[in-house]
């Protein structure tokens, strides 16, 4: 593993890409105060414009940063209890955001990761870094080193190498600006770790392309057609496709459910790199992080079609 954080600082201050590590996934990061640098991920990543991106600060002080005074005393609650980890906290965004990271937005997201790489990163540069999931647009995100070179090879100045993510998929995304709050991405932090900590219900499903940005039934996709399937179901579906000639991965995890999320998008990488035209994937039981890992399989099945049962 290298950590060339000097150099990291480097191409920071020069407004180029650095990706890093954090507890989810790896991010693609830039100065989230130079425009040109932020213009840059959404160029590398092929990204729509209008898709905002997540500020990382170093500390739940940074949130008074990058939101809007005053910063909403259920998003102060939220990062005392959650941050540094994996909780984005949308707030209404400061003037002084670049337009950039918001889409336009009126409003922003706000985490702080909790892996040391990352924390030395913000601590020593300063200053917010925006960085999205360091994959291409609608792929499957990058959670080790190696993935991010795979995918996005020379366009990043520095790969900072921290080892595989603790996590393995995308932090929890809560958006505290509207009534009831409502929870716009499932992660690691669940619904009920959030209502217990404000003491109110929360909305848990948000819907329709209006209420979250960048949210679409296709994502977070292998170049694999993925059909996911009850166990019961997978022997006579696999049969059947491979009757017909196809390349089928099966993935049939026997593992605790943070294992699972954990190893997730490197499974679905390997059978891209395999050549797999299908992957058979059996899910695991909703509840807690199985319901953000469901969350992932839904949309990397590519919105749901006959075959996919969740
Ligand atoms: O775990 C994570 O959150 C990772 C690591 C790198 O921190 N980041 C990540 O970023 O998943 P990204 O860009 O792949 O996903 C960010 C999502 C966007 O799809 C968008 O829907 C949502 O955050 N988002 C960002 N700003 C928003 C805003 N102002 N309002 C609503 N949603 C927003
Ligand atoms: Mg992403």
């Amino acid at each position: 593993m290298t950590i060339d954080l000097e150099a990291a600082l480097r191409a920071l201050h020069a407004g180029e890409l650095v990706a890093f590590p954090t507890e989810t996934v790896y991010g693609l990061g830039a100065d989230a105060t130079n425009d040109a640098a932020v213009q840059r991920i959404f160029a590398v990543k092929g990204r729509p414009h209008d898709h905002p991106l997540i500020v990382h600060v170093g500390s739940p002080a940074g949130l008074a940063a990058v939101a809007r005074d005053p910063v909403p005393d259920v998003a102060r609650t939220l990062a005392e209890r959650f941050w540094p980890g994996p909780l984005t906290i949308i707030v209404g965004a400061s003037k002084q955001v670049s337009r950039y990271v918001t889409g336009g937005r009126d409003t922003i997201a706000v985490r702080v990761p909790d892996h040391p790489v990352a924390l030395a990163l913000l601590g020593a540069f300063g200053r917010p870094i925006a960085a999205p999931s360091a994959n291409r647009f609608g792929k499957v995100s990058a959670t080790t080193a190696d993935d991010v070179r795979t995918e996005l090879g020379d366009e990043v100045a520095v790969v900072l190498d921290g080892g595989p993510c603790r996590i393995g998929i995308e932090s929890t995304i809560v958006d505290v600006t509207v009534e009831p709050i409502v929870i716009l991405r499932p992660g690691a932090v669940t619904a009920d770790e959030i209502e217990t900590t404000l003491g109110r219900a929360v909305e848990r499903e948000a819907s329709g392309p209006s209420r979250a940005p960048g949210m679409l039934a296709s994502h977070y996709a292998p170049r694999a057609r993925v059909e996911v399937l009850e166990r019961a179901a997978v022997g006579e579906r696999v049969a059947q496709l491979r009757r017909r000639g196809m390349r089928v991965a099966v993935i049939d995890p026997h593992v605790s459910v943070e294992e699972y999320a954990r190893s997730l998008y490197g499974w679905l990488h390997a059978a891209d790199r395999d050549g797999a035209e299908y992957i058979v994937i059996v899910p695991p039981p909703d509840e807690g992080l199985g319901h953000a890992v469901r969350d992932r399989l839904r949309k990397a099945a590519g919105g749901g079609h006959a075959e996919t049962v969740i």
